[in-house]
């Protein structure tokens, strides 16, 4: 009994919570932070959409991005973006995906070369991310678009005119989940009642099918 003797004090506090929740003033937080600014909330919203909304200004080619590829990334993804050790492999894998072994890349999966950009422009050089100016991010996108052959030229110019357009070789690859309607033949509504054929039967207990393990099975318990 003494063990319970000690809860008597919490049930107290339990019963006593709710009239204090009612004390309004005791959560009154007015005077805690502030809304934040349109130029604090510019610093944030960096999000590039497929279309290419959002884009900040600039522009770059190929070649300039080759430079800057193998100064900032090639340490990690390789020249030519193989990947060098176990970090990402950024180029090839063309035509794998649907192997044993898919090889996701730029060119082999992604739908849209705005996410590279985003993705470049927010998180790389990983550990130095955000350090890049918006032309140096389109120059090393282009040349990762053209490891990927999705741009052939080595003149190509990337810019915040043109990201939204680009066309990407595995763009079709994605699409609205549509589980619902195309495996609908696997979600047959469950019974809720009067399911099956008559009331279910009990034909034999557990204890007489011998199911139990005996105290020196391996699965027994022992206490
Ligand atoms: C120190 C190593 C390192 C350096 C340098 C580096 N990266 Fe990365 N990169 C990574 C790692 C690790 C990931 C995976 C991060 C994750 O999945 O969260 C990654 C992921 C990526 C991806 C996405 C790959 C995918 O298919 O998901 C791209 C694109 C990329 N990096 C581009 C670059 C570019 C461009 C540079 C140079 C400006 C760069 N990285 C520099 C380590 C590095």
């Amino acid at each position: 009994m003494s063990r319970f003797r000690n809860l008597l004090p919490l049930v107290g506090l339990c019963v006593a919570a709710p009239a204090l929740a009612l004390d309004a003033t005791m959560f009154d937080l007015s005077g805690i932070g502030r809304e934040a600014t349109a130029e604090e909330i510019a610093g944030w919203a960096i999000d590039i959409l497929p279309d290419g909304t959002g884009a900040p200004e600039g522009r770059g080619t190929v070649a300039e991005g080759e430079d800057l590829f193998v100064m900032y990334c090639a340490v990690c993804h390789g020249d030519f973006g193989e990947g060098a050790g176990r970090w990402p492999q950024l180029a090839g894998g063309t035509g794998s995906l649907a192997s044993h072994d898919p090889i996701k890349t730029v060119g082999s999966y992604w739908p849209y070369a705005s996410i590279l950009v985003d993705y470049i422009n927010r998180s790389m050089p990983f550990g130095y991310a955000q350090s890049l100016t918006p032309d140096e991010v389109y120059a090393i996108s282009a040349y990762i678009l053209w490891l990927g052959d999705v741009v052939l030229d080595d003149d190509f110019e990337l810019s915040h005119e043109n990201v939204g357009r680009i066309e990407m070789p595995n763009a079709g690859g994605f699409f609205p989940d549509d589980r619902e309607t195309a495996e609908s033949h696997f979600w047959e509504a469950p019974c809720m009642s009067d399911c099956g054929a008559g009331a279910a039967q009990i034909t034999m207990r557990a204890v007489v099918l011998d199911v139990t393990p005996e105290d020196d099975s391996p699965g027994a318990r022992i206490d």
